[in-house]
């Protein structure tokens, strides 16, 4: 893929997803200044050619288009509209944090009140595929803003997804992390379930990798869950749980009956006291097994 005419883009929060889209704006040959909050994390992104900046205010100074991928809502909400107002007007606000949709559209009102446009970008995939510029970009916001940020959104996504307006894209963005919850759950008890009654993992999951039941995903988290090694996360359990609960906020909102994702909400409750939350979060097995087993965590 050739590359856009360089932009210069602003990246406001370079934790695991931040730092990597950093890069791959980066490598695509875009000037790229980055804020983060914890300052020593942006010496990498410095060193492939990123221009550091002290705080928000200069950093979204600096670029049209900021784009930010901080922890969650309130976070972004208070980096962006208390830490850096002044800088706004004019700039065009790339959201890429998962965050709830209520939140999404109260920052396109507060943004637009300063002058900014302001397009909700959540992504489907981790480091690796942004990286390689093959996430899923899910967009809602209108067709305005869209046109002006689609040539940035092509290096991370050949194909971004237009949804329709803010709130469309964080409510489709939290139905698939709602499903990599429940899928990760149900995996992970019907592999507890059968090596507990000393059935082959290999004669089971040719069973389910010949059915109609198989997720690829199954797969791709076996070898953690069969090692116990949740070590070294692109997406660790304690944002899993933020997504789950954005979810069941979102959903219930809608008039939906929640009730069924009620005990795995609970389950993944108890990932910080058993010190998971910085694990990948396929570590959400380690919780559905037998005491025993989460006693070898
Ligand atoms: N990782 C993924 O694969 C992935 C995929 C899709 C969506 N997401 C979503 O993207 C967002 C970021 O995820 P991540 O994995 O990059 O998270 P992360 O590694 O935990 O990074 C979080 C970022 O938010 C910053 N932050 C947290 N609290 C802050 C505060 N009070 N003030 C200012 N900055 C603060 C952190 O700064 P410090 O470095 O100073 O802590 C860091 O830059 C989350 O909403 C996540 O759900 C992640």
């Amino acid at each position: 893929m050739e590359a856009a005419t360089p932009k210069t883009i602003t990246v406001l929060g370079t934790g695991l997803l931040g730092a990597a889209i950093a890069e791959r704006l980066i490598s695509r040959g875009h000037a790229v200044t980055v804020w983060n909050r914890s300052q020593e994390r942006l010496a990498p992104l410095v060193a492939l050619g990123a221009q550091p900046a002290p705080t928000p205010q200069q950093a979204v100074a600096a670029s049209k288009l900021v784009i930010t991928v901080l922890s969650d809502g309130p976070t972004t909400q208070a980096v962006l509209l208390e830490q850096a107002a002044d800088a706004l007007a004019g700039r065009l606000v790339l959201q890429v944090a998962t965050i709830a949709p209520s939140e999404s559209v109260g920052l396109e009102r507060d943004l637009a009140v300063l002058g900014a446009a302001f397009l909700e970008t959540p992504v489907l995939g981790s480091r690796p595929e942004a990286l390689q510029g093959n996430l899923q970009v899910m967009v809602g916001g209108e067709a305005t803003a869209l046109e002006r940020a689609l040539p940035v959104l092509r290096e991370l996504d050949p194909a971004p997804k237009p949804l329709g307006p803010v709130g469309a894209a964080t409510h489709t963005k939290l139905a698939l992390n709602q499903l990599i919850a429940s899928l990760t759950h149900s995996f992970s008890l019907a592999l507890h379930g059968v090596q507990a009654a000393g059935v082959e993992v290999e004669a089971f999951m040719a069973i389910l990798r010949a059915s109609a039941l198989h997720a690829p995903t199954f797969d791709k988290k076996l070898a953690k869950e069969l090692a116990g090694d949740y070590s070294n996360p692109n997406f660790p359990t304690a944002h899993l749980r933020k997504d789950l609960n954005l979810f069941v906020e979102a959903a219930r909102a809608q008039g939906l009956d929640v009730q069924g994702l009620s005990g795995l909400q609970s389950l993944l409750q108890r990932a910080t006291a058993a010190g998971l939350d910085g694990l990948d979060y396929s570590a959400l097995h380690a919780l559905t097994g037998a005491p025993q087993l989460e006693a070898e965590v």
